[in-house]
């Protein structure tokens, strides 16, 4: 029988997978490869801490049966010491803050962990910060374990005795660069130790978000103020003791846009699902590469699976909202669908056998000043508030008239699939535009919709 004692032992030995499509488009010389850590059994590089800080713990008993593990985290750490945990029946609980997504907090939940969430603002040492809270419920509860992963040995020492040699046999020696995040700093510092080790020439970039701290003091030696940034699990507010900022050559910043972009552009364009830290990753990546030639090899982290951030970069409908969505990927549906987001279906529109009454109760009730005249789901006329008013000022009678007797010209009508330069345009001449798909008008956008998504 071929089988695992358990689900730890899935964890590790991850594959290295080249990048094709992106590179050829960019004419970069250089090989990029993948390591594939989204394929660990908790689809992050973080499982390989979880089992190493228990294991540990375990030697040296800190951590006894039936006792519990208490961790701050951006939610991965959480997810591999869950593992461990379910697997050698172990109690947890998880402090989180309110920037980690929800796909991460429920995850978790699903593994049988207890979480606590802080907000994200709260500065590093004040008592509502997510590290001081875990520490705080760890002092309180007996029996408990809290692993710190900021500055336990265990996380570095489990990428210099795994990550690193898996790099450097998968390889067979050839790697010259090596790009990873900085969270805790164990992935890079650990990683390349080892490779390093192998051979000293193989420089080590560090990808790490603008708003964090680690390029400025790297550079300078002086710690910034933070700002905030979107991305999570990586950068930080001040530095940590697993960070060996010396083994590290360079230090490139990315912005959010450009960490999104190209998380979406390897899910899209290569097929590796990942998580927007793979983004920043890759962006320093491709800043790297472009400048080497096909003697090079260059191995970067995918920390972990697109599958964390459906609702969150994964979603057009959230990159929107955040004024980060590549303006290419504004179609008239995504308008309309993140208009109507709070009441979908709900297009305001009269027939043509409707009165002028009957019109104008519609718009005060909707709060709006121009509606479709639509006969079985077709456009065929529109009414503005301010022509009617004007006819009526002229003809109160009016008032009972049927629609289709003071009518003007239908609005444009699009397809879904209608591109926001295509809409722009048409909105230059008209007061809105209509929807259209499968045959039916499903929106109406109007210069203020197309505003909103520009502010
Ligand atoms: C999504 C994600 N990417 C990258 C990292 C960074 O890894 P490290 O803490 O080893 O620096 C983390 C750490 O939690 C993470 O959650």
């Amino acid at each position: 029988m071929k089988f695992y004692d358990d689900i730890l032992g899935l964890i590790g030995n991850t594959p290295l997978v080249r990048i094709n499509n992106i590179t050829k488009q960019l004419k970069i010389k250089a090989p990029i490869y993948a390591k594939m850590e989204s394929l660990n059994p908790g689809y992050s590089v973080k499982d390989r801490i979880g089992v190493s800080m228990v294991d540990w713990a375990e030697k040296e008993g800190v951590l006894k049966k039936g006792g519990t593990i208490i961790e701050a985290t951006s939610g991965n750490t959480g997810i591999g010491l869950a593992l461990v945990a379910a697997a050698r029946g172990y109690k947890c609980i998880f402090v989180l803050t309110d920037k980690v997504s929800v796909e991460k907090n429920r995850y978790l939940k699903a593994l049988g962990a207890d979480i606590v969430v802080c907000p994200a603002a709260a500065k590093p040492g004040t008592p509502d910060h997510y590290v001081a809270t875990a520490k705080r419920i760890s002092e309180q509860t007996p029996n408990s374990f809290y692993p710190d992963q900021y500055n336990h040995p265990a996380n570095p020492a489990a990428h210099y005795h795994t990550t690193g040699p898996e790099i450097w046999r998968d390889t067979e020696g050839k790697i010259t660069h090596f790009v990873a995040s900085i969270g805790t700093g164990g992935t890079i510092s650990g990683t390349s130790r080892y490779l390093k080790e192998m051979n000293p020439a193989i420089k080590v970039i560090g990808a790490d978000p603008y708003g964090s701290i680690f390029k400025t003091y790297k550079d300078s030696g002086h710690v910034p103020e933070p700002t905030p940034y979107l991305v999570e699990g990586i950068g930080q507010a001040l530095p940590t003791g697993n960070a060996d900022l010396n083994i590290i050559d360079e230090i490139i910043n990315i912005t959010d846009r450009e960490s999104f972009d190209m998380a979406r552009q390897l899910s899209r364009r290569e097929g590796i699902f990942c998580g927007g830290s793979t983004g920043t990753i890759f962006a320093g990546a491709l800043k790297v590469a472009k400048d080497l030639d096909e003697n090079a090899c260059v191995v970067f982290i995918v920390c972990d699976t697109g599958e964390h951030y459906l609702t969150k970069f994964h979603s057009d409908e959230w990159m929107k909202e955040k004024l980060l969505l590549e303006p290419q990927r504004i179609t008239g549906a995504l308008i309309a669908e993140t208009k109507n987001a709070d009441a979908p279906g709900s297009l305001v529109f009269v027939s043509p056998d409707e009165t002028v009454s009957d019109a104008l109760e519609k718009m005060n009730l909707n709060g709006v000043t121009q509606i479709p005249v639509l006969e079985d789901n077709r456009s065929v006329g529109s009414v503005r508030e301010s022509g009617l008013l004007t006819k009526l000022l002229a003809d109160r009678g009016l008032l009972e008239a049927k629609i289709a007797d003071v009518m003007d010209k239908s609005f444009p009508v699009l397809d879904a699939d209608a591109s926001l330069v295509e809409i722009k345009s048409k909105l230059q001449k008209h007061p809105a535009v209509l929807i259209e798909d499968f045959k039916r008008i499903t929106a109406i956008i109007t210069r203020s919709d197309v505003l909103d998504i520009q502010r």
